[in-house]
């Protein structure tokens, strides 16, 4: 008959969970048309269905496939990455309005190997949202690739850019996924972040993401996605702002 064994595998088990929870519930007809009738929505609502997954799930798979041998922890990509951000020139400056809502943020560190090599040219692809938890590209009015750039560092390893600092910001809870947290009583914020991918060849690329100390969602992120070796501390000054964060790659296996 052929088939994904995999996919036989990981479907019969989802399915057994399921039926035992049914079970456990007494899940009424209602409130089966009820699940069909929010899935059905979620599907035709076109983003949400990521949206879900990243929110409930994406930690999960993070967790399973961070390898715990050194390097900068991991954390989940989201669903706000674009690829193909702006090579930017030195020195680093994300896009951004001039008016943008935001402290400023000069942000720096370096990146090196798990044997503690300087990595010069490595890539550090940024994503962020603004001071008032607006992306580019799922914002309206907000330009395409505001607060989005790639850099590399120079020849000690070393990198810095300017920014603004980012808010804490609600996830999109208009649709079902926000349906879905109010009917679990939960909000939809995460704490400010701002989103690394870093590569340099003959290195595993890492995803992660920055928080900030002091923030009032860390401890109750939407997502759950924070990591205490990912929260660092602003040095504030009037309206600006200093973040530092060293980042270790692992030679690829
Ligand atoms: C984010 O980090 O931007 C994000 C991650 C998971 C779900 C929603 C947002
Ligand atoms: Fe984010």
């Amino acid at each position: 008959m052929g088939g994904n064994e995999r996919v036989q595998a990981i479907f019969a088990d989802v399915t057994t969970a399921l039926w035992d929870i049914m079970k456990k519930h007494d899940v009424t007809w209602d409130e089966y048309r009820a699940a069909t009738a929010w899935l059905t929505e979620a599907g035709n609502q076109g983003y949400e269905i990521p949206l879900m997954m990243d929110v409930f799930l994406s930690v999960t798979v993070d967790n399973i496939n961070f390898p715990a041998n050194g390097g900068t922890e991991s954390n989940v990509e989201g669903p706000f990455y674009i690829p193909e951000a702006p090579l930017l020139d030195r020195p680093y400056v994300l896009p951004r309005r001039d008016d943008e809502p935001g402290d400023t943020l000069v942000f720096s560190g370096s990146v090196c190997s798990t044997e503690g090599s300087p990595l010069a040219g490595a890539l550090l692809d940024v994503w962020q949202c603004n001071g008032i938890g607006e992306y580019s590209h799922f914002h309206p009015g907000v330009p395409e690739y505001n607060l989005r750039g790639r850099l590399v560092t120079d020849d000690s390893g070393r990198y810095e850019f300017q920014t603004v600092v980012p808010s804490p910001y609600e996830i999109p809870k208009a649709g079902a996924t926000g349906k879905l947290l109010t009917a679990l009583g939960r909000h939809a914020f995460r704490p400010a972040h701002i989103h690394f991918k870093l590569s340099q060849a003959g290195f595993r690329p890492r995803t992660t993401q920055i928080y900030f100390e002091d923030d009032p969602w860390l401890d109750s992120d939407v997502v759950e996605a924070v990591k205490p070796e990912l929260v660092i501390k602003l040095e504030r000054n009037g309206n600006s702002a200093l973040g530092t964060y060293d980042f270790v790659l692992q030679p690829a296996a």
